[in-house]
């Protein structure tokens, strides 16, 4: 029986109630409805269409130029769909919005300011006070493990760490969706699997719903729950994949188990072909 009948019927419902949490966690956080995008004449994309779930992280795994950052632009609101519909929280996306954070490759941080004053940026916008940005400032410092170096500039950080404070910088609006665009490729091979890591553990600390670009298929299968190998967008086309690796997801290790390895092959022999 459809909420909606229940809703309007009089008599006793004899069906028991669904938790009022399950309801929120099966309504997606981030959908696309048949959604297309044409740069002038020429079209990206075609019919797409998804659903990611509340605090669900999904990979967007494809070559260069298949339409991965047109996806993301599309989901911040940096570009309209020129057919269907993409939405955030049930809110049709017609612009960039507080719901929404985006990391880039390269942090642009504001070099004349300090690590703290770049984290808490947003609530200055918002015209909060000192004493609240700092405090959100150490706070989100300690969720991306960057404590104690708050009163440096950003010309004293390694790249790793100013990753680290662009993403802070992030969360410090507490955004519902982070959208997340090859944000580690700049990155030496070490500090971008450390990183990793820590993405999963901020995710499960946040609950954030996060949608995370990458051409590393080593990546997408560490941090997806599911991975989107793009095809052909412009038919509306990807391979879905379901990553089943052993919790805690933050691990390492992870990295080493027979799961991860066998779906490494499987996805890199479907890209060849
Ligand atoms: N501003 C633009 N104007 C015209 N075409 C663009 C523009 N940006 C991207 N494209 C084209 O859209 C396609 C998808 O690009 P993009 O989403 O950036 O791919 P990816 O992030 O997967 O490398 C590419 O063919 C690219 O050439
Ligand atoms: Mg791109």
């Amino acid at each position: 029986m459809s909420a909606r009948v229940r809703a309007l019927s009089l008599a006793p419902d004899p069906e028991p109630t669904e938790p009022a949490a399950a309801r929120a966690a099966a309504k997606p956080m981030l959908k696309f409805e048949k959604v297309g995008f044409d740069y002038d004449e020429r079209t990206i994309l075609r019919d797409v269409s998804f659903a990611i779930r509340p605090g669900e992280l999904v990979a967007l795994l494809g070559p260069s130029g298949c339409g991965k950052t047109t996806i993301l632009n599309l989901a911040a609101g940096f570009i309209r769909a020129t057919d269907g519909v993409a939405f955030v929280d049930d809110q049709e996306i017609t612009g960039p919005g507080p719901d929404r954070g985006v990391v880039f490759q390269a942090a642009a941080l504001f070099d004349w300011m300090t690590v703290a004053d770049n984290i808490s940026f947003s609530l200055r916008c918002a015209g909060k006070g000192a004493k609240e940005r700092r405090q959100v400032a150490e706070d989100m410092a300690a969720l991306v493990g960057l404590s104690g170096v708050e009163d440096l500039y950003p010309y004293q950080l390694s790249g790793g760490m100013r990753q680290r404070v662009g993403l802070a910088r992030v969360l410090a609006a507490k955004p519902k969706v982070m959208l997340m665009d090859e944000p580690f490729s700049a990155l030496d091979v070490q500090t971008r699997e450390v990183l990793q890591e820590e993405v999963l553990r901020i995710r499960d600390r946040t609950g954030c719903t996060i949608l995370f670009v990458t051409h590393s298929i080593d990546e997408a299968v560490f941090l997806g729950d599911r991975i989107f190998l793009l095809t052909d967008l412009k038919q509306g086309q990807f391979d879905e994949f379901q990553v089943e690796l052993p919790s805690p997801r933050a691990n390492g290790d992870n990295r080493l188990d027979a799961s991860f390895i066998k779906l490494r092959e499987t996805i890199y022999r479907k890209m060849r072909h």
